[in-house]
């Protein structure tokens, strides 16, 4: 039975460069391929009607997929419940994701966070946009929202892609969710003390089915929502730059129209899905796409893939922000859809207005550049750009 190793041509899962070959081959011959996955086979799906099939039917397809993968290291989340439980602490969280609730003076506190930032490199005329401002951005916006008080952004950083990462490195991975549960235990204590408004206050007092969240609950939804709420949108963010960077005529477009950003967002996060997969769990036997799949089948889809099919995108290989975006599947589809879309939006188009505004003559300097990589997350390592300095 092949490995992704073998179909995708690497040792190291982050350093892949073109999925979309080998997905383009998986679409039109094996739209159903049983692999040898890291922890067990499984059946990765890669054909858009067959993915938005499996993510739409939670009865046939679980989510308890996920406790035996990332659900390892993270501990219980809502990521591996079903049902009405999973409902019940869905909607503990949601409420502060709504729209509504990202209105207010959130958006100027987001883009206060963006240009404090950008000070800091503003007067070089050349940064790597990567390590100098998407790697922590979006970390320092979620840990405001939850209450965590971080001094130290890059060890923090860190531990959350050791987490989400740990297929990698299975050891860092747990270590990592040890060391950032140890970092939130006293400050969990304060808000059980005395509670202040925040994400974590309000998890600190919920109840649910009666009884009040438990110190580890509580953990496990944080060790969720920071990689959650900072991985995926500093790859967004990225990828965006990158996608403008590398096709000049679309960036200025946008220089002249601000209002396009929303759709150079859009459309990368069709173009290079940040997550690319979302897992999955047969609870009966079944069929899809002609394959039969026993009970308890692992099922992975590729929601990057489903978003490059040519027969739901019109040549899905061009980024093109002028393209009528069909329901892509970069939150994922379903019950799980993605919590935290709205604030991944909010926090991309805040970032992107603030770069634009404040780097004029944006340029890319692709020799430095690896371009866009990984294959269960994917994003730039770095943004090497020159722009001209404030005199
Ligand atoms: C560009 C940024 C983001 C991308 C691409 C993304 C992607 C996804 C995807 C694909 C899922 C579905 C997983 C599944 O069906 O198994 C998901 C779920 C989730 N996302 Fe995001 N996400 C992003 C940003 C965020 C942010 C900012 C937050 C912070 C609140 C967040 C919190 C969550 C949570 C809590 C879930 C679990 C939902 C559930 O199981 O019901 N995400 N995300």
């Amino acid at each position: 039975m092949q490995t992704l190793d073998d179909l995708f041509g690497g040792h190291f899962m982050s350093e892949v460069a073109d999925p979309y070959s080998v997905y383009a081959r998986l679409r039109r011959d094996e739209p159903v391929k049983l692999l040898d996955l890291p922890m067990q086979p499984g059946y990765v799906v890669t054909r858009y009607e067959h993915v938005v099939a499996v993510l739409r039917n939670a009865a046939l397809f679980s989510s308890r997929a996920n406790a035996k993968g990332i659900g390892l290291v993270m501990g219980k989340t809502i990521l591996e419940m079903d049902g009405a439980e999973h409902a019940r602490h869905r909607n503990l969280i949601s409420l502060a994701f709504v729209p509504k609730a990202l209105k207010g003076d959130l958006p100027a506190r987001i883009a206060a966070l963006a240009n404090a930032m950008i000070d800091q490199f503003v007067a070089d005329g050349t940064a790597d946009l990567v390590a100098q401002f998407t790697r922590t951005f979006p970390l320092r916006v979620i840990a405001q929202l939850i209450g965590v008080p971080i001094a130290d952004y890059e060890t923090f950083k860190r531990w959350s892609l050791d987490i989400i990462g740990f297929g990698d490195d299975p050891v860092r991975g747990f270590e990592s969710a040890q060391k950032l549960v140890d970092f939130l235990r006293p400050v969990l204590e304060a808000r059980r003390n005395a509670p202040c408004g925040d994400l974590m206050s309000t998890l600190a007092h919920a109840v649910v089915d009666g009884h009040r969240l438990e110190d580890e609950e509580i953990f496990s939804f944080l060790r969720l929502l920071l990689p959650a709420g900072s991985d995926t949108t500093f790859r967004l963010i990225g990828s965006t730059l990158y996608a403008l960077l590398t096709h000049r005529e679309q960036l200025a477009e946008v220089l002249a129209d601000r209002n396009k950003i929303a759709a150079a967002i859009e459309e990368t996060l069709r173009w290079e899905s940040p997550v690319q997969f979302a897992s999955r769990e047969t609870t009966t036997a079944t069929t899809l796409g002609g394959v039969d799949l026993p009970e308890g089948a692992q099922i992975l889809t590729a929601l990057g893939s489903a978003n490059r099919d040519d027969k739901r995108f019109a040549q899905p290989d061009r980024f093109d922000l002028h393209r009528r975006i069909e329901e892509h599947m970069a939150f994922g589809f379903g019950r799980h859809f993605c919590v935290g879309s709205h604030l991944a939006r909010l926090e991309a188009t805040t970032a992107l207005s603030a770069l634009l505004d404040r780097l004029p003559n944006l340029r890319f300097d692709p020799q430095k550049s690896t371009g866009v990589v990984g294959l269960a997350f994917r994003s730039p390592r770095s943004l090497p750009v020159v722009f001209d300095a404030p005199r």
